[in-house]
């Protein structure tokens, strides 16, 4: 087998760009682990930056996302028994997100990519990438039980943050920045209209609680939990009940509740692996930096990585210039450290942390209470959380 760009992953990344690719006329094969029913199931983002939403729509596959997607113009922050709107529409006018599960982006990637009759082959097994530092690379794989090659000339690595495209660069080569949190994330959605027209983030001294959305008859909710949480400690019951702990802390607010259809323990981490390129690999999206979904970051930055590979790749085609490819990993990590300091900065101000003394406690209040008093600082935070521009 043989294409111009080998992509492994069909998750957010590797399906944007393999999308994005063929737009410029570049031809790109895609290999996935997982099943297609499994990866247009697996719940996870939900929110979409301008920008994310932008590339989408100009790419053709964000009809169903204009119809579908909820666009919202603030956030609440909810703690000290206070309610705090963040405002877009007038801290960072014309800007807002959009609230579309990831699974439907993951969806509408696959049936474009499949109506231009693209190539994606699910269900792949031990996929290696190799001769990554000559011209020409080949990832070797197993499909069917049959030993495969695609040869390619370049390698796209968008398997997230476990799988094998990272660790196929030589030892020495990539600089490691990594965090862990103290806890994780319960996530559960359920089959009940959102209390709530925008997004919650509330904290008490229980923990954080994020009250989410996915339509007009879905909701999401997050519990921080203990990272080694075992999800059969959280019958529904105990989760609306925690729920109900730490969002029902404003006088009138009540918590609706209905069937939980789909729930998992999530840990948090932040992690960047630099630079993001090896001869003629590419990482993009999570498999070269996650982030603590406290800021709503990990999916737009995957996007954006690609958006920025594609031209990269367009200029390596049409002209030869591989200046835009060398620079590939400088161009992404300005935003991904943004991002970096942003989510890491939200997951901060957010959550309860045992470790902290009664001094650290303090400092954490009174940047609470400065984000809700400050327009300053409720801008920095409203124009981190819409996006940076696309460049
Ligand atoms: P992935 O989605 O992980 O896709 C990688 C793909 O590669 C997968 O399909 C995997 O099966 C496949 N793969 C792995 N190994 C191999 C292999 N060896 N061979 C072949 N295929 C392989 N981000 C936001 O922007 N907004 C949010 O609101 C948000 N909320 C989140 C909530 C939760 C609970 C979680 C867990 C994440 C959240 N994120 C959010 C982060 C977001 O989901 C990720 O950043 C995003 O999925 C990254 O996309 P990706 O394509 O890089 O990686
Ligand atoms: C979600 O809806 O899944 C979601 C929303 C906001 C976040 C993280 C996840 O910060």
């Amino acid at each position: 087998m043989r294409t111009q760009v080998a992509i492994v992953g069909a998750g957010p990344a590797g399906l944007l760009l393999s999308h994005l690719l063929h737009l410029r006329g570049i031809e790109s094969v895609v290999l996935e682990a997982r099943s297609r029913e499994y990866v247009e199931h697996r719940v996870r983002a939900g929110v979409l930056e301008q920008g994310t939403v932008d590339t989408l729509v100009e790419s053709g596959a964000g009809e169903r996302l204009l119809r579908e997607g909820l666009v919202h113009h603030g956030i609440e922050l909810r703690f000290g028994g206070q309610r705090h709107r963040i405002a877009f529409e007038k801290l960072v006018p014309g800007r807002a997100i959009t609230v579309y599960g990831q699974q439907e982006v993951v969806k509408d990637l696959i049936a474009a990519r499949l109506a231009a009759g693209g190539q994606i082959l699910f269900e792949v097994d031990d996929v290696v990438p190799e001769e990554i530092e000559g011209p020409r690379p080949q990832v070797s794989f197993t499909h069917r039980s049959q030993p495969l090659a695609l040869q390619a000339d370049f390698i796209a690595g968008c398997d997230g943050f476990h799988g094998v495209c990272r660790d196929a660069i030589p030892p020495g080569v990539l600089q490691f920045f990594d965090k862990e949190y103290p806890f994780g994330w319960l996530g559960a959605l359920a089959a009940v209209a959102p209390s709530s027209d925008e997004l919650i983030y509330a904290s008490n001294d229980r923990g954080f609680a994020l009250h989410s959305m996915r339509s007009p008859q879905l909701s999401r909710f997050y519990l921080q939990v203990a990272p080694d949480e075992d999800i059969e400690a959280w019958p529904d019951e105990r989760i609306w009940a925690e729920l109900a702990a730490r969002l029902e802390t404003v006088p009138g607010w009540n918590l609706a509740t209905g069937p939980v259809v789909e729930k998992g323990i999530t840990a948090m981490r932040s992690f960047v692996a630099e630079p993001m390129q090896f001869g003629r690999l590419f990482l993009a999206g999570d498999a070269a930096h996650i982030v603590p979904p406290t800021g709503a970051k990990g999916l737009n930055l995957a996007a954006f990585d690609v958006t920025v590979l594609t031209e990269a790749f367009a200029a390596w085609y049409s002209s030869g210039d591989a200046a835009l490819l060398d620079g590939y990993s400088r161009a992404c990590l300005r935003r991904v450290w943004r991002a970096q300091h942003f989510s890491w900065w939200m997951t901060t101000l957010l959550h309860s942390f045992d470790s902290y003394d009664a001094y650290d406690r303090r400092l954490q209040q009174s940047y609470r209470d400065y984000v809700c008093t400050s327009e300053a600082a409720s801008t920095s935070l409203a124009e981190n959380y819409v996006g940076l521009g696309r460049r």
